[in-house]
């Protein structure tokens, strides 16, 4: 038979025990620590007008050209899986008018890019993202920067380095573009394909091709600030200045350039020795995207969850293991055993205890070793005998020993 039809989609993985509680642990952290500067959770739609991510994302981006999952939907429209989270968001602060000045918002959720599956890129992947809007300002980037480090932290995270940049201001572009086209232009038979391509549609993106034969020239290349208003050096270096006065090391890598369009100013990326080839652990930046008759400033990152998984294997391997919880394992001699254990059961889940039992009524040999598998640290025992005596075995898993423990008792026991 062809079961091909029932496997998932290439580059996209179902998530479940025992990595699941990794996960969640890794969310309640953040949870925890985004909290304490004072974002809020914004859960969007996953499938948005195309227009949403074209317009803001850049139309000659990799992610818009190549990347994203559009279809036409049965009412003739088209959407899009979304590729990142920041558009989605902007579309919600659109809504929000006047409020959105400020707003500090964060998700936690699935994006979709149609890349070539390998180790650490996936098709449908998970970001944690945070979009914090207001006007551009150094030490809102600072803060921001200094939010992500805390988190890693937070996470117990330590193998990870931070590469900062600017982008400068719109209007820079123009003498960028110039200043890297004039020269690149003596060794442009040498650049890849690609690269040949990216020199007329979106020079920039010179700056961070992987291939070696394109980095030996980009290395010889001006760096970027050398094109840029006074104004724009300005922004970094006070960006630098406040990141040194707060303990965060960053450092300047002028190749860092970040591939999608809506950036001005900062951007950096934070990158992690677990990753291999796809070291990327997280991206952000400051960024300006007019979106109907309204323009947002702000400043975010997203941090890839399936790269951050592998970090903290790496990095904190305490926070991997199963944590240990009390479990108990009821077993059942007898038609009124179970009726009263199915009871009992329910009683004890509501006071916090994990319980399972066996429904079926097997023999005892199968019920114990269900308990077994179970991984319960006690199993409680009743037939007919305990039953009309108003009491329970308790047996310890650990080390096997046996007792009768009267049913009032039990909760105070086992706790
Ligand atoms: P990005 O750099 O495109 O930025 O993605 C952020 C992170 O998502 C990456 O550093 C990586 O960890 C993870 N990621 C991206 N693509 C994949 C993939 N195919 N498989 C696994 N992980 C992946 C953004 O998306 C911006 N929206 C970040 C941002 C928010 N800038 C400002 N605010």
């Amino acid at each position: 038979m062809d079961t091909s039809a029932f496997q998932p989609m290439q580059g996209m993985t179902d998530l479940a025990a025992p990595e699941i509680a990794l996960w969640q642990r890794l969310e309640a952290e953040a949870r925890r620590t985004l909290a304490l500067y004072g974002f809020t959770e914004v859960r969007t739609p996953v499938v948005e007008q195309t227009a949403v991510f074209t317009r803001s994302l850049g139309e000659t981006t990799d992610v818009v050209q190549k990347e994203m999952y559009t279809f036409t939907d049965r009412g003739g429209r088209s959407l899009t899986l979304r590729p990142e989270g920041t558009a989605g968001v902007i579309r919600y602060a659109l809504g929000l008018g006047v409020e959105s000045d400020g707003a500090r918002l964060y998700y936690i959720g699935p994006m979709f890019r149609c890349e070539r599956p390998q180790a650490g890129r996936k098709r449908q992947f998970h970001q944690l993202g945070v979009e914090a809007f207001g006007a551009p300002n150094p030490a809102a980037d600072a803060e921001i920067i200094a939010m992500q480090l805390h988190l890693l932290e937070a996470w117990g995270l330590k193998g990870f380095t931070l590469d900062l940049n600017t982008r400068g201001v719109p209007e820079d572009r123009p003498a960028v573009t110039q200043g890297l086209a004039d020269a690149a232009r003596p060794h442009l038979g040498a650049l890849c394909a690609d690269c040949q391509r990216r020199f007329e549609t979106n020079i920039l993106r010179l700056l961070d091709c992987k291939k070696e034969s394109c980095r030996q020239i980009v290395a010889g290349l001006p760096p970027t600030t050398q094109f840029m208003s006074a104004e724009s050096r300005q922004y970094l270096d006070e960006v630098l200045r406040l990141l040194q006065k707060i303990g965060v090391p960053a450092r300047v890598n002028p190749q860092l350039v970040r591939g999608l369009d809506y950036y001005v100013h900062t951007v950096w990326e934070i990158r992690h020795g677990a990753l291999g080839a796809q070291d990327a652990l997280s991206g952000g930046g400051r960024y300006r995207v007019t979106m109907g008759d309204k323009t947002f400033d702000g400043v975010g990152f997203a941090i890839g969850l399936e790269r951050a998984i592998m970090a903290v294997q790496k990095d904190n391997p305490t926070l991997t293991q199963e944590q240990p919880r009390l479990m108990v394992w009821l077993v059942s001699m007898g038609a009124a055993a179970l009726t009263a254990n199915l009871d009992l059961a329910q009683n004890l889940r509501r006071q916090g205890v994990a319980c399972g039992l066996d429904l079926a009524a097997r023999s005892m040999k199968a019920q114990m070793r269900a308990a077994n598998k179970s991984g319960a640290t006690t199993v409680l025992i009743r037939g007919d005998q305990e039953l009309e005596q108003g009491t329970v075995t308790l047996k310890n898993m650990a080390d096997g020993t046996q007792q009768a423990v009267p049913l009032a008792e039990l909760t105070a026991r086992l706790m």
